[in-house]
């Protein structure tokens, strides 16, 4: 990138750098990378848009450009990313949060169920970054909270988030496969995000996807239903009756989780679409 004398001719710059390197949407990318480094948001960007960008920020702008054109996520690049009502950390020890989920929160938060516990355990297995978990802590005055991932990287980075957005002592995070752990008939809320992902489809992802975000996140196996299986079988045990199990699943997986959570003897399972129209939340109820 030449010398630019305005942070708007910076932006401009970097993002036709970006769609000479064939990256998407390169005039956000350039905007996210410049809003970072002057701590605001994108639409605020504009007040400084006449400003000389100091040198530092210029190298720092470079770098990121470089990051992204060798096939970095933006969200890793930027360092953080917003989710629900929060803004978390995130790098490669976890995957990124996608959209789908907050409408998976959005979910649970609206279910009538949470409205009639006095204090519910809510457990969400597979946190990665917290992301679930913490924004049900967040929008909920009430509850134990806790989130469980098979990966101690995406402990760590759950655990720093919960320091980031002051739910540290509200949200527990533990290492462990599943929930089973919990008491028999404990836990009210059951929400999880599962790789679920087949195997051999992993292996075809795009090169952003697979050579930065971790294969334990999106591998659920030869046919993606490996962790469910486990949960589902985990959850007739620690769901109380009544208690309720909320599921992110792929577009393809809606009828064959129907019949595993009504096979183990849930009730009322509800496959629910995103904003896309595409099968994606499985919701069930532990029978009485
Ligand atoms: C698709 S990611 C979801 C992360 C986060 N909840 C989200 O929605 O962005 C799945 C997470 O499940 C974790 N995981 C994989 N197998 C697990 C298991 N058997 N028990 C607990 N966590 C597991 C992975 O480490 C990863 O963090």
């Amino acid at each position: 990138m030449e010398n630019p004398q305005t942070l708007k001719q910076c932006i401009e710059l970097g993002a036709k750098y970006l769609e000479r390197n064939k990256v998407e949407n390169p005039y956000v990318v350039a905007e996210l990378l410049a809003a970072r480094l002057y701590s605001c948001g994108r639409m605020d960007l504009y007040q400084h848009a006449a400003d000389k960008p100091q040198k530092r920020v210029l190298d720092a702008m470079r770098r990121g450009l470089q990051r992204v054109v060798a096939g970095e996520p933006i969200q890793y690049v930027l360092g953080q990313w917003d989710f629900h009502n929060l803004t978390l950390k995130v790098d490669k020890r976890a995957l990124i949060p996608r959209p789908e989920t907050e409408q998976l929160v959005d979910i649970v938060l609206k279910s009538s169920h949470l409205a009639g516990c006095e204090k519910p355990l809510v457990v969400d297995v597979g946190t990665g970054t917290g992301c679930i978990i913490l924004s049900l802590a967040k929008a909920l005055d009430k509850g134990v909270f806790v989130g469980i991932d098979i990966s101690q990287d995406a402990l760590s980075l759950a655990q720093e988030n919960a320091a980031l957005v002051g739910l540290e002592g509200r949200v527990h995070f533990a290492h462990g496969d599943g929930c089973g752990e919990f008491d028999p008939g404990s836990v009210d809320v059951l929400v999880s995000n599962p790789p679920y992902i087949p195997s051999k489809v992993v292996d075809g992802l795009e090169p952003k996807i697979l050579e930065h975000e971790p294969r334990l996140a999106l591998d659920g196996g030869a046919d993606g239903l490996y962790i469910y299986r486990s949960l589902i079988f985990d959850a007739v045990m620690v769901v109380k009756p009544g208690g309720c199990i909320y599921f992110e699943i792929g577009d393809e997986q809606g009828s064959v989780i129907t019949v595993l959570l009504e096979e183990f003897g849930f009730t009322d399972v509800e496959i629910k679409k995103d904003y896309a129209g595409k099968d994606r939340f499985a919701i069930a109820v532990q029978s009485a």
